[in-house]
């Protein structure tokens, strides 16, 4: 596919925006345009470098079919707070011309029924409703999600003490945990544009999914990949996860939305689901790229080696 792309990034400030742009100005010749939307001055600001290096800054609301105008692809790297507001952002996109949308995801398998109702995913279940809403009145919007399991930096964050080493897991250590490098995750998002687009089915015929991993194993052994990395024990609590969805609720009925995400996110790492390839196991699109990624042991010694 040649240099014919131009990309707007709407949240490229973000823990997951940084590494994509930074991935994006590395192939940034075989994109038309790459652009950042800044909501204004102040946080335009946070992008010299990039700008610097031959990135564009939008100045504008992403609520604003004006922010879209003349660019094909837009990603919405928003954290958890803003995800509630995708569904707008979505119509403003299509609105502006937008016709390539890739939303929030980077996660698990949220198509698997043990997760798909799971609190963490709310929002996202509602975006990937409203980009089927929008590609059934648009035929010229189509999207891609992209599932990628939990991103392998991040896999032993929540509830892990790492200067105490110790842990408080809900959930079970035999069971599987999916995930993939956080500069891998970039490599094939960059690359999928660069990619012919093949939607999934006539279901969804606008949709593409694209489901890649750098490795799963049962989470136990995640643990102790860990331990091989920092050459140190840990002390790991497993619970059983009903008591962090008992936190989840008293979080919600307290109107502390941060809370109720916390506790949410708790009970999927050591679930078994917390997996790019749940509906079929080993179902992945790695193939469709030209690398390897980094194996989840590879990535936690890069991450982890050498921290005492
Ligand atoms: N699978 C995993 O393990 C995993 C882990 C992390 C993230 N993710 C996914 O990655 C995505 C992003 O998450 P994140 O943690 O990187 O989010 P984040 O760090 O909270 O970043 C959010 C970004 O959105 C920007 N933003 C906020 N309001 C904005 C506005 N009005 N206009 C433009 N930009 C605005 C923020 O800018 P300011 O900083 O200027 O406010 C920030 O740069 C999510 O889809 C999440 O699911 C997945």
């Amino acid at each position: 596919m040649s240099n014919t792309q131009s990309v707007l990034l709407v949240g490229a400030g973000g823990v997951w925006g940084r590494p994509l742009l930074d991935q994006f100005i590395k192939q940034k010749s075989s994109f038309k345009r790459i652009a950042i939307l800044a909501r204004d001055e102040n946080h335009a600001e946070k992008f010299s470098d990039a700008k610097s290096q031959g990135v564009e800054i939008v100045l504008g609301s992403f609520l604003d079919s004006a922010s879209y105008k003349g660019f094909d692809v837009v990603m919405s790297l928003v954290g958890n707070a803003l995800l509630r507001l995708q569904p707008a952002m979505i119509q403003a996109a299509s609105a502006g011309g937008v016709t390539h949308f890739y939303p929030g995801e980077w996660n698990s398998d949220i198509d698997q029924p043990e997760i798909a109702n799971m609190r963490y995913f709310r929002d996202e279940q509602a975006t990937r409703a409203q980009c089927h809403a929008t590609a059934q009145e648009n035929p010229n919007f189509k999207y891609t999600i992209f599932i990628t399991g939990i991103f392998t930096e991040w896999t032993l964050m929540f509830g892990w003490d790492h200067e105490k080493k110790s842990a408080v897991v809900y959930g079970d250590p035999k069971k599987r945990i999916g995930s993939t490098s956080i500069p891998d995750i970039a490599r094939y998002t960059v690359d999928s544009l660069l990619i012919p687009f093949k939607a999934d089915d006539n279901a969804f015929p606008n949709r593409r999914t694209l489901r890649v991993q750098g490795g799963s194993k049962p989470y136990g052994e995640l643990v102790a990949d860990l331990e091989a990395a920092r050459g140190i024990k840990y002390t790991v609590e497993y619970r059983d996860p009903a008591e962090a969805l008992q936190l989840q609720e008293k979080a919600r009925q307290g109107g502390d939305e941060a809370g109720e995400m916390f506790w949410s996110i708790r009970t999927l790492p050591a679930s078994g689901y917390g997996v790019a390839d749940g509906v079929e196991k080993g179902k992945l699109d790695n193939r469709l790229f030209n690398f390897t990624p980094e194996t989840q042991t590879e990535t936690l010694m890069r991450f982890w080696g050498g921290q005492k």
